[in-house]
């Protein structure tokens, strides 16, 4: 029970490695406030969690509205009396989940706009706001979802990959800027993960995507006092995808 009386927020928790994330950290004692843009998905997942015996409350929450995440922040310090991690999970390559199939130089600008602001500004603002507890409680941890995209690029989504590049700076100046303040923000970059059955097409040299629980067991571990050294830093889990050479 790692995270035994700690209120955690995780974003995109109405899916994939959101989800399990939501479920672990409830499985190990957190009260869990579960936030998307998608109420029905969220409410279902924290009903699930309940229904195991753990805390978790379920909020609509778009990452692109800073009302609304500052709402989310402050309903998890009225109900659990803290905000101890942040888990940024909301966000996708805009194509797909736009359903666009257009070149990326034709695509609307409003497409790029919705990669960018959910894959990078929407990570922002929930930094921005869960810092003021975090800081004033001197604890505190960020865990980003970057992804391959943002180390090696990604020329079929490229919003996508300047985005998940801009997580990874994103960890490094609120690192730096929390290290004093008792906040550690760390990052995540995995390759493909099956949380969709078509990650599977992707190669690596491992010759498999990853199970969602391999990347949330690490996201976990950095979450809990176990990963108290680690900030600033950004993990591969990619199954060597990044290391080059074997295209
Ligand atoms: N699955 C992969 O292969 C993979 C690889 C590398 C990085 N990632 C990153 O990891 C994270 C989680 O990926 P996943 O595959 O588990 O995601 P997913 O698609 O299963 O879930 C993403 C969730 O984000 C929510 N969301 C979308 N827009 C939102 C918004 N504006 N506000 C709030 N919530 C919003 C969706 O409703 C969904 O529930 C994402 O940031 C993704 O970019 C995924």
């Amino acid at each position: 029970m790692r995270f035994e009386n700690q209120a955690v927020i995780v974003t995109g928790a109405g899916s994939g490695m959101g989800r399990l994330s939501a479920q672990q950290f409830a499985a190990e004692g957190a009260r869990v406030m579960l936030t998307d843009v998608n109420l029905d998905a969220v409410v279902a997942a924290a009903e699930e969690i309940r229904g195991n015996g753990g805390e978790a409350i379920a909020l609509q929450m778009d990452v692109r509205c800073y009302d609304q995440v500052q709402q989310a922040v402050s309903a998890t310090q009225e109900s659990f009396g803290s905000v101890d991690v942040l888990v940024n999970c909301a966000g996708g390559a805009s194509k797909r989940v736009l359903g666009r199939t257009e070149d990326w130089h034709e695509l609307d600008i409003e497409v790029i706009d919705w990669g960018l602001d959910v894959n990078l500004k929407g990570a922002v603002y929930c930094c921005h706001a869960a810092l003021g507890p975090m800081v004033q409680q001197k604890r505190g941890v960020i865990v980003n979802l970057s992804s391959v995209a943002g180390i090696a690029g990604d020329g079929g989504s490229v919003d996508y990959g300047a985005a998940k590049g801009g997580i990874i700076g994103l960890t490094k100046s609120l690192a730096l800027y929390g290290a004093s303040r008792g906040v550690r923000v760390c990052c995540v970059a995995p390759g493909p993960v099956l949380t969709r059955p078509e990650m599977a097409n992707m190669k690596t040299p491992l010759g498999r995507a990853a199970e969602p629980q391999e990347v949330v067991d690490f996201i976990l571990y950095l979450s809990s006092e176990r990963g108290s050294f680690f900030t600033g830093s950004t993990h591969l889990i990619d199954g060597g995808y990044c290391c080059g050479g074997w295209l």
